[in-house]
């Protein structure tokens, strides 16, 4: 495996974290990196929210917790015996949590390429959520994206424009182990599949 090779095989989702921190050098040179992301007509619409306050953090917390209640109560069966095992927040252990939003309309980049897709906005956003990741994984820092989660709320939580699309709300920190496989494989959730599988030729 090439080193680049290596770091698509390793960069996991990660929801077990130690408790020290990541250096504030450290944390704001792997946000720079993400701002060098690609983005439609470089309109750079990401836009990355650092959490700190205590109860912020909490509110943030009882989101998840009613949220992930709310998809609990859908399921039946193994499925929902299953899914109670999961963990699938760091929420508690992340020194570092970031809520990533979208401005899916802004000035910058003159609406250049958003004329027949607009939602190039939130894919651009996206790509700087990835490039986070894998700057993060190279340093081996762990992130765990958070998505199980009311939008309206998490806005409302951190202040923030309430047009701005709510994408990821990340949990920062070093992972307690390392692994190569995704851990709702190891929990047996769910299973990759050969590349292959995903190939159309027309
Ligand atoms: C858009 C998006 C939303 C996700 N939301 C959650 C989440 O709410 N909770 C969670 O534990 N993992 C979440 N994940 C992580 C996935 O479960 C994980 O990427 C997948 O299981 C593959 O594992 P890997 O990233 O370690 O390869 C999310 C990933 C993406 C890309």
């Amino acid at each position: 495996m090439t080193p680049a090779e290596r770091l698509f095989a390793w960069r996991r989702d990660v929801r077990h974290f130690r408790p020290d921190p990541v250096a504030a050098w450290e944390l704001d040179r792997l946000l720079e990196t993400a701002n060098r992301a690609p983005s439609v007509g470089l309109s750079e619409p990401w836009r990355f929210v650092r959490v700190d306050t205590p109860a912020r953090r909490n509110a943030i917390r009882a989101n998840f917790l009613a949220s992930n209640a709310q998809d609990l109560a859908g399921r039946e069966g193994e499925d929902a015996r299953h899914y109670a095992t999961l963990k699938l927040a760091g929420l508690d252990e992340a020194p570092h949590h970031i809520a990533v939003f979208c401005e899916t309309d802004p000035a910058q980049g003159r609406g250049l390429g958003r004329a027949t897709m607009p939602e190039t906005t939130t894919w651009s956003a996206v790509m700087a959520v990835h490039t986070f990741w894998l700057a993060a994984a190279e340093r081996g820092i762990g992130v765990g994206w958070v998505s199980i989660l009311d939008p309206t709320d998490v806005r409302r939580t951190l202040c923030v424009d309430p047009d701005w699309q709510f994408l990821a709300y990340l949990c920062v920190g070093y992972p307690k182990q390392p692994s190569d496989t995704p851990e709702l494989e190891r929990l047996g959730w769910e299973h990759r599949n050969p590349a292959r599988r995903r190939w159309i030729w027309r």
